[in-house]
């Protein structure tokens, strides 16, 4: 990589030095809303990328008391969606968890409705806790558990809402409203009847499409996105776990899975993908940096991570971010169980982009020194 402090020395970045004469052509540009490039293509174009986040912990033990005090304060029908967003220090403007990526911590109690809508940003949802949780996507109303996964793809009308026998609900929302926004072509537009009707059987989209290699015959899906909406935290953990029986796994993030589009094997969703990734007792993983905004949140047990030469140490539950090109690795301090780490990335945005890049650290084997 090339030393910015040597900019002088490379042919092809600007190093053109202020005089009166271009400082007066500069100001004549400006009065013509022009401007001269090489007075900005140093910054404009990074050596490599920049990241404006923040790596950033948010502990389960402090967010969930705050999440419920919104109960008695707030009303779904009022406030649309019950919500505490996390907001990453440096991407306030922008309501940003991490780079583009939004998240929130919804909370539902029993029998609380909350209205049909729809966006151009695609949404996905991490159940926490709690029993009796649905959402309805395009008339698929699917029952909901803890550490369950579930879609709501961009333009599709959906709703949340709690079963009256049910207990008080808190999920992770993550939606790529940022990024939407950033492309300007967010749109955002609530049901005409306030709720969706539908005749279709409870779950029918997993007991159609949640089998493991079986496709029905008689399969006619059509949509951009997944036929299955809703993936169980039973079958990921047990397919994690066979998985770990064969495989050494990723030397940087352990043994590793992709929520996928079972009729295509790509992304289920066309902006945003997930992962589930077990790391076995005491596994360290190397450090690696990529492209990509990365939300993690803990699934199973306890660890930590060093995100950008800085520990954060995690349980079950607790949030944190990766920012692009951080170097980052992970590690389960629990001797006698595995650890499991659910993560949502705009990885596939990247990817159709042409933008993905990945690099190892070499140094120190693999490990990053810890500053913080
Ligand atoms: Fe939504
Ligand atoms: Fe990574």
């Amino acid at each position: 990589m090339a030393d910015i402090a040597k900019e002088d020395d490379i042919l092809g970045r600007a190093r053109v030095r202020d005089t009166p004469e271009l400082e007066a052509y500069y100001e004549d540009l400006a009065k013509q809303e022009t401007g001269a490039l090489w007075t900005v293509a140093n910054s404009i174009e990074p050596w490599q990328p920049t990241p404006t986040s923040a790596p950033v912990l948010w502990r389960w033990e402090d967010l969930r008391p705050q999440v419920l005090r919104a109960i008695d304060l707030v009303r779904p029908e009022d406030a649309g969606r019950r919500v505490v967003y996390l907001r990453n220090p440096k991407r306030k403007e922008v309501s940003a968890a991490c780079g583009w990526l939004f998240s929130g911590i919804q909370t539902m109690k029993a029998g609380e409705r909350a209205g049909a809508h729809r966006h151009a940003a695609s949404a996905l949802r991490f159940i926490m806790e709690g029993t009796g949780a649905y959402t309805v996507v395009e008339g698929h109303k699917m029952s909901l558990g803890a550490k369950d996964f579930v879609l709501t793809p961009n333009g599709t009308w959906h709703e949340h809402g709690i079963e009256e026998d049910g207990s008080t609900c808190l999920w992770q929302d993550g939606l790529d409203i940022p990024l939407t926004n950033a492309l300007e072509a967010n749109f955002y537009e609530v049901h005409p009847d306030d709720y969706q009707t539908t005749n279709l059987p409870l779950d029918d989209s997993p007991a159609t499409y949640g089998s493991p290699a079986l496709m029905p015959e008689l399969d006619k899906w059509d949509q951009p996105y997944s036929p299955l909406l809703k993936f169980r935290w039973d079958q990921t953990y047990e397919a994690l776990q066979a998985y770990a029986r064969v495989t050494d796994g990723s030397p940087y993030d352990g043994v590793i899975m992709r929520y996928i589009n079972p009729k295509t094997g790509a992304d289920p969703m066309l902006t945003m993908g997930a992962n589930m990734q077990l790391l076995r007792a005491s596994e360290h993983t190397k450090a690696h940096r990529h492209t990509g905004n990365i939300i993690y949140q803990v699934a199973k047990g306890e660890g930590y991570s060093v995100i950008g030469g800085k520990r954060f140490d995690w349980k079950e539950k607790d949030i944190f971010c990766v920012p692009p090109w951080t170097w980052h690795e992970h590690c389960n301090t629990q001797g006698g169980d595995d650890a499991c780490l659910f993560s949502f990335h705009d990885l596939p945005t990247m990817r159709k982009l042409g933008f993905y890049a990945e690099q190892a650290l070499e140094d120190n084997g693999g490990h990053q020194v810890v500053t913080g």
